[in-house]
């Protein structure tokens, strides 16, 4: 049964009219055995006394008043530390939009800015405000981030409209907090994730790319993160925020990718190149522009270094997953693929296929493995594909411990 005995929760309340609710919520933590320290905006205490919830947590409410300012500036750290998760409930549109700024200005945003535990965030607001596309991409970017993000929930709102807005169901909230708090199956391991395209330039101005978004290996990092990796993520060149708490590796070329590969190889336990590195690279790199003659030109490509074959020969126990793009003999090529580099996992995806492959929130893939076994997965966002392949990876990991 999954248990929230003896977690340090830390309740930051905002300013909304649900703020009321949050009474009720210390209540259920509490029941749950949870110890729970409360933090309150300012605008919080214009909707529920700091003395009520000082009760109900029996703690001393941490809160914005102006004398007390300085003080906060050590409080905000050691409540930073020592929260197992900071539950950010009700959060107006207000502290999304604060949050996904990057600014830390008052108490909760340092709290927030300075916390390494998980956070949730509970949205409550009007139902246009919910729909605004500012605060959308907002909680996108969050949820990109790491930042775990619950649904508001829809029904009769306090300024008298139907829609969708209410803070989630109190009993959701206790049961998302329970299902964070118990997703730390990758603790302990240290995983590298290679994403996005590599450049291979041919002079200053010019280069040779292909389409990788990246989507697939952040959303590895960020799933990695969350279920308690240490996660080094060498990317190239993306327009994709950089998911919370994980060490961030920026390259261009293959032949960086690799050089920062091999570096961080050898405390990573498990390898997943879900980059799409290009094979070839242009012979010369031409200090200065290249003019355009008449006629047609011939450009020169040398292969690049094969990162993940390179890996495989000195792999060891660490788990190597690779990737495979095909548009004809899927499996047959996937599996080939496999072999020859000495990985323990292939991800297939045909790039035929519509809703998969390189620009897609979604993909389609198939998970094959070294004893010929294919695990067919349907249509699904990259964040859950993420999920599945780690999962896989974990059930290796805990089978070979087993083992030896
Ligand atoms: N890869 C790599 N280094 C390269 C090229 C690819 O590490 N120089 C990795 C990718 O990150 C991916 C896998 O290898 O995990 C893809 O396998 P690969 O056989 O290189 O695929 P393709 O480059 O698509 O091969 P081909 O062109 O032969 O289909």
């Amino acid at each position: 049964m999954i248990m929230m005995k003896g977690k340090k929760i830390l309740l930051a309340v905002t300013g909304g009219i649900a703020a009321y609710k949050s009474a009720e919520l210390i209540r259920l933590f509490i029941k749950n055995d949870a110890q729970v320290k409360v933090l309150m905006t300012k605008n919080a205490q214009e909707f529920i006394t700091p003395l009520t919830l000082q009760t109900l947590s029996s703690h001393p409410v941490y809160r914005e008043t102006f004398s007390l300012i300085k003080d906060f500036d050590i409080a905000h750290i050691a409540l930073a530390q020592e929260a197992d998760i900071l539950v950010i409930a009700p959060a107006t549109a207000n502290i999304i939009g604060k949050i996904a700024a990057g600014l830390a200005d008052d108490l909760l945003t340092t709290v927030v800015m300075a916390t390494k535990a998980p956070v949730l965030i509970c949205p409550s607001m009007n139902t246009n405000m919910y729909e605004n596309v500012i605060v959308k991409e907002n909680i996108q970017k969050l949820t990109s981030r790491g930042y775990h993000m619950m649904e508001a929930d829809s029904g009769e709102l306090a300024c008298k409209s139907e829609g969708v807005g209410r803070l989630p169901e109190l009993s959701d909230i206790v049961e998302k907090v329970k299902s964070i708090l118990a997703e730390k199956d990758l603790a302990g391991e240290t995983v590298l994730v290679t994403a996005g395209p590599t450049r291979e330039p041919l002079d200053p101005v010019r280069f040779i790319t292909n389409y990788s978004s990246g989507k697939m290996g952040y959303a590895l990092a960020s799933r990695a993160r969350r279920r308690g990796a240490s996660v080094i993520l060498i990317s190239g060149p993306t327009v994709l925020s950089v998911p919370r708490g994980v060490t961030y590796v920026p390259v261009s070329t293959a032949v960086e990718m690799r050089h920062a590969v091999m570096k961080n190889l050898k405390q990573s336990t498990i390898v997943i190149k879900s980059a799409a590195v290009a094979d070839y690279r242009p012979s010369v790199c031409a200090d200065a522009k290249i003019k355009k003659k008449d006629g047609p030109w011939t450009l020169y490509l040398e292969r690049n270094p094969d990162i993940i074959a390179e890996i495989g020969k000195k792999k060891k126990e660490r788990i190597l997953i690779g990737f495979a793009m095909e548009s004809e003999d899927l499996i047959k090529n996937a599996k080939a693929k496999m072999l020859a580099k000495n990985m323990d996992l292939i991800v297939a995806n045909d790039v035929k296929q519509k809703d998969a492959g390189f620009q897609s929130d979604t993909n389609i893939v198939k998970i094959l493995d070294r004893d010929g076994g294919i695990e067919e997965l349907p249509v699904m966002d990259k964040m859950d594909v993420a999920d599945r392949i780690l999962d896989r990876a974990k059930m290796i990991i805990t089978r070979r411990r087993k083992v030896a």
